[in-house]
């Protein structure tokens, strides 16, 4: 859709045109949903993202290894929407960063044309020995990820410098750092030098290009997070995505819990006083961070609300903090899109809660439902037509991918088969049960991947 309609259609009605069809994306706003999109092996296409109306920042994750001097490469790890291969570096070694993800440039492309903002994640939960160990490191990878995953420049391409999403260029950074080494590389390697990083992006890099960028992070519900602090008081971040799962007592289940009591051990006020206290940027928008569903965060199921509670939940804190509450942010899009009822995502029951639509979870009348079913699945049918992407490497019998799930097929060719037809060898390709020979098993084809 063009602006230019969405010019037109939004001065009629905005708030009604909002959750059917693209709208610009708007930073100060306090209904937007922040979606995780690139890890496990069974990802959802990133077009399947692109295409959900109820999306409005989408994560890509993550660049999970930092360089650890001027001149490495960082490495990627995008699960199921990579083959192994990877870019070489200038000394002729292997470096970790993938060169062949076909359906992440379109994909960007696609999110952006549909008013989507997309940002890169670096960090993740895996591995967890990342730093930044000195400043000129910290500014050096922001140069790299600004000329590799920025706007394309001849420069950049002339030198031979790697571009592993093509053209496509993302909107900015989110710092997702949960680094942990036993012992310490150095002191301060939890939290030092990002602050140098996201201020050389900021005010170095981002001007340069035609923007608006952006950068995130999403620390865990503590206050004040020992990795982020530093950085969120020094340099300039847009949201903050607190991760409010996985610790239980400030999680989104102690919020619920507490919406009844006189106290609270949930975080989201503390983090609004903190970011008010101490973020150098004074117009942060914090978002509530939740799991899309069970298996967002299946070491702490309770922290998965309904919708119903989810509405209680963000209704409160989104009246209680006006100012600075930014929406919602939520861990992951597979997760979302499998978690439905009334055959609405995760994602769309928590937009329609932002936009303060949510009445009750009762689903409509049959005859709404066959409606709205047929157009899910034409829509479904649809985007998976445009998503569908070429096996890096087909498989000889020709059955990479498809309709029938993970294929374990030519494992004794060295590679599996993820569902989206990308062929390697890791687990994010063939999946946690495939590694038959540390079983000491024959890999069977089924239509799943399963050991005999
Ligand atoms: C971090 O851990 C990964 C996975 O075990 C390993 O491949 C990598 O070399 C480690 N990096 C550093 C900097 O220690």
């Amino acid at each position: 859709m063009s602006s230019s309609t969405f010019v037109l259609a939004a001065t009629v009605a905005a708030g009604l045109f909002a959750s059917t069809a693209t709208a610009a994306f708007n930073a100060a706003a306090s209904n937007n949903v922040a979606m995780y999109w690139g890890q496990g092996n069974a990802q959802i296409p990133l077009s399947q993202v692109c295409n959900d109306a109820s999306i409005d920042i989408v994560n890509i994750a993550f660049v999970n290894q930092f360089p650890l001097k001027v001149g490495d490469y960082p490495s990627t790890n995008f699960a199921n929407a990579c083959g192994d291969a990877t870019f070489t570096k200038p000394d002729g070694t292997k470096s970790g960063l993938l060169s062949s993800c076909p359906s992440i440039g379109p994909g960007i492309k696609e999110c952006q044309a549909n008013g989507k903002k997309v940002l890169l994640s670096i960090g993740g939960g895996y591995p967890i020995n990342y730093t930044l160990p000195s400043p000129a490191v910290a500014e050096y990878f922001a140069e790299f990820l600004w000329g590799a995953f920025g706007p394309s420049t001849a420069a950049w391409v002339n030198a031979g410098k790697p571009r592993p999403f093509g053209d496509a260029s993302v909107d900015g950074f989110d710092l997702d750092i949960e680094a942990l080494i036993n012992p310490a590389p150095f002191p301060d390697y939890l939290f030092a030098n990002y602050d140098k990083f996201v201020a050389r992006l900021k005010n170095g890099l981002f001007p340069s290009g035609p923007g608006p960028y952006y950068i995130s992070a999403a620390p865990q519900c503590n206050v004040p997070d020992v990795r982020l602090a530093s950085a969120i008081s020094k340099s300039h971040f847009d949201f903050i995505f607190t991760q409010f799962y996985n610790t239980p007592e400030c999680s989104t289940r102690a919020g619920y819990n507490g919406l009844s009591t006189a106290t609270t051990t949930f975080t989201f006020t503390k983090w609004v006083d903190w970011l008010k206290a101490n973020s150098l940027n004074k117009n942060v928008k914090l978002y509530l961070g939740m799991p899309a569903g069970v298996d967002g965060a299946p070491n702490d199921t309770p922290a998965t609300l309904t919708p119903t509670e989810a509405n209680a939940l963000l209704k409160f804190y989104k009246n209680k903090h006006a100012d600075i509450f930014g929406g919602a942010m939520l861990w992951e899009a597979t997760v979302s899109a499998k978690n439905t009822k009334c055959q609405k995502g995760y994602s769309s029951w928590i937009k329609d809660i932002l936009l303060g639509k949510f009445t009750n979870e009762v689903c409509p009348s049959s005859s709404s439902t066959i409606a709205s079913s047929t157009s899910s699945r034409i829509s479904s049918t649809s985007s998976s037509a445009s998503a569908t992407p070429t096996a890096t490497k087909p498989t000889p019998d020709g059955t990479c991918g498809g309709t029938t799930g993970y294929t374990c097929i030519g494992y004794v060719l060295g590679e599996c088969c993820s569902q989206w037809g990308y062929c390697g060898s890791t687990t994010d390709h063939c999946g946690p049960f495939i590694d038959c020979p540390k079983l000491n098993k024959q890999p069977v084809i089924v239509g799943v991947k399963l050991c005999v």
